[in-house]
C-alpha cells in the first residue's frame, strides 16, 4: 500500500495558475513547434518590458544562466570569483562549471546579503569576480559592490534568482553589474515549471549567451527552419551547451508575466502585514528592508535572534528555531530555513576545509533564518494563522541555554 500524506494546510509557497497558462501550452502543441522558438523571443520580451533591463536571455535555470554570465564575463581557471556564502549552492557551482575557484565570504545577519567589508577582505591578485546575491528578493549593496569592483577592476555578476520584481534606488536589478541571471523555479514570483534568464546591459555578449545556449550555432534553430530555400545548418565557431527554454515552458512564462504586477503587490502587502503582525513579537526578527530598496519578498524570512554571533548561542538558536519549525508542522503550517551555508556543504566544508565558525553570518543564517508561507493568494484567515500559532510556540518552546 502506499502511504498517503497529507499536504500542510498552509504551504510555503503556492503558483498562480488559471486557465491562461493551460490555453497557452495548448496552442503551442496545436503550432507543432515546442523547442525555443516564437513563444521564446515573446517572453524575453515581455521580460525586457518589464524590468526595463536592455538584454534578457532565457534559458534552462538560473543556474545555466549564472554560467552563461560568468562565460560571457571571460572568467575561468585561475580565477577567483567572490561568493557569499549564505545561498543557494549553485551560486558557487556555477563559479565552478567554469573552472574558478569560489571563494566564500560571510553575510550580514541584517540582510542575509553580502557586505562591503566581506568583499574587501576576501580579494586576492586573483581575484576577477564579485558574485552579488540578492538574496530573498533583497537587493544586495549595489552601491558597494560597484565601488569596489571598479576601483580594483572586477567584474560583478548578479544571482537574481529571486530577484524579479526588486528594486535598487529605482532601478530594476539584474544588469547594474555585468551580467545576472533570473530563476523561475515554482519557488519563484513566477514560474515556468523550470526555466531561467541571463540579463545584461552589452548587446555584444548578450549574443554570445544566444550563441552559447544553443550548441555555439551562429544561428538558431528556428530562424535556420524558417528560412527559404535549402535549410543549411548552422555555423558551430565555439563549443556551446543546450540551454535552451521551450516554448511549452516560455507560453507558461508570457500568461505569468501578464500576472507579475497584481502578484507581486499582493507579496509585498502580505509581508507588510506580516511586518505590522510580528513586530513587537518577543524571539524574532523580522526581514530588514533598508531606505532606497525595494524587497519583492520572493520570501519572508525572519530569524531567531541571538545576543552574542558564538557557536554555542547559535546551536541554542537553532534547537529552538527547529522545534519551534516543527511545532508549526504538527499544525500543517509549512516552514523552511531561508537557505543554506554553501561552507558547510560536504563538499565545499571537505574542498576548501572550512569550518561553520568560519563564516558565523552565514552559519548563523543558516541555523537561525526561519521562511514563512507567503503566496499571492494567501487570505488574511490564513496568514493570522500562521501568526497565531507562530508567536504561540515562540513563547511556550523551551529556549535552550547557550553551552
Ligand atoms: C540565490 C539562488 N541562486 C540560484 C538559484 C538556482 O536557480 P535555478 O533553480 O533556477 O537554477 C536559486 C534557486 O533557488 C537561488 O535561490
Amino acid at each position: 500500500m502506499t502511504e498517503v500524506t497529507t499536504p500542510p494546510a498552509i504551504p510555503i509557497t503556492r503558483a498562480v495558475f488559471d486557465d491562461a497558462e493551460a490555453q497557452a501550452v495548448a496552442r503551442v502543441l496545436e503550432s507543432g513547434w515546442v523547442v525555443q522558438g516564437p513563444r521564446v523571443a515573446e517572453f524575453e520580451a515581455g521580460f525586457r518590458a518589464f524590468t526595463g533591463l536592455p538584454e534578457a536571455v532565457a534559458c534552462t535555470s538560473c543556474t545555466t544562466g549564472l554560467h552563461l554570465a560568468l562565460l560571457a564575463e571571460g572568467i575561468g581557471p585561475g580565477d577567483e570569483v567572490i561568493v557569499p556564502s549564505f545561498t543557494w549552492v549553485a551560486s558557487a557551482n556555477a563559479v565552478l562549471y567554469v573552472g574558478a575557484t569560489p571563494v566564500l565570504a560571510d553575510v550580514s545577519l541584517d540582510t542575509f546579503n553580502i557586505t562591503a567589508e566581506e568583499i574587501d577582505r576576501r580579494i586576492t591578485p586573483r581575484t576577477r569576480a564579485i558574485m552579488a546575491v540578492h538574496l530573498f528578493g533583497l537587493a544586495a549593496e549595489m552601491d558597494e559592490v560597484m565601488a569596489i569592483a571598479r576601483a580594483r577592476n572586477l567584474r560583478v555578476i548578479e544571482d537574481a534568482a529571486c530577484a524579479l520584481g526588486t528594486l535598487y534606488r529605482g532601478r530594476h536589478v539584474g544588469a547594474i553589474g555585468d551580467g545576472g541571471a533570473f530563476s523561475f523555479h515554482p519557488r519563484k514570483a513566477i514560474t515556468t515549471g523550470e526555466g531561467g534568464m541571463y540579463t545584461t546591459a552589452d548587446p555584444a555578449k548578450a549574443a554570445h549567451a544566444r550563441s552559447l545556449r544553443d550548441h555555439g550555432a551562429a544561428k538558431s534553430d528556428h530562424a535556420r527552419h524558417s528560412a527559404r530555400g535549402a535549410a543549411l545548418l548552422p555555423v558551430f565557431e565555439m563549443v556551446g551547451y543546450n540551454y535552451r527554454m521551450t516554448d511549452l515552458q516560455a507560453a507558461v512564462g508570457v500568461a505569468q508575466l501578464a500576472k507579475l504586477e497584481r502578484v507581486l503587490a499582493a507579496r509585498i502587502a502580505r509581508a507588510r502585514r506580516y511586518d505590522d503582525l510580528l513586530a513587537r513579537v518577543e524571539g524574532l526578527v523580522v526581514p530588514a528592508e533598508p531606505t532606497g530598496h525595494r524587497h519583492s519578498y520572493q520570501s519572508y524570512v525572519c530569524r531567531i535572534p541571538v545576543d552574542r554571533l558564538t557557536e554555542a548561542e547559535v546551536l541554542a538558536g537553532n534547537a529552538y528555531r527547529n522545534a519551534v519549525m516543527n511545532a508549526l508542522e504538527e499544525d500543517r503550517i509549512a516552514t523552511r530555513q531561508g537557505t543554506h551555508a554553501v561552507h558547510m556543504l560536504g563538499y565545499y566544508a571537505r574542498t576548501y576545509r572550512l569550518t561553520p565558525m568560519d563564516l558565523p553570518g552565514a552559519f548563523a543564517a543558516d541555523h537561525l533564518s526561519l521562511s514563512l508561507p507567503l503566496y499571492a493568494q494567501m487570505t488574511d484567515e490564513e496568514q493570522d494563522r500562521v501568526v497565531e500559532r507562530l508567536v504561540h510556540h515562540l513563547r511556550v518552546t523551551d529556549r535552550p541555554r547557550a553551552g
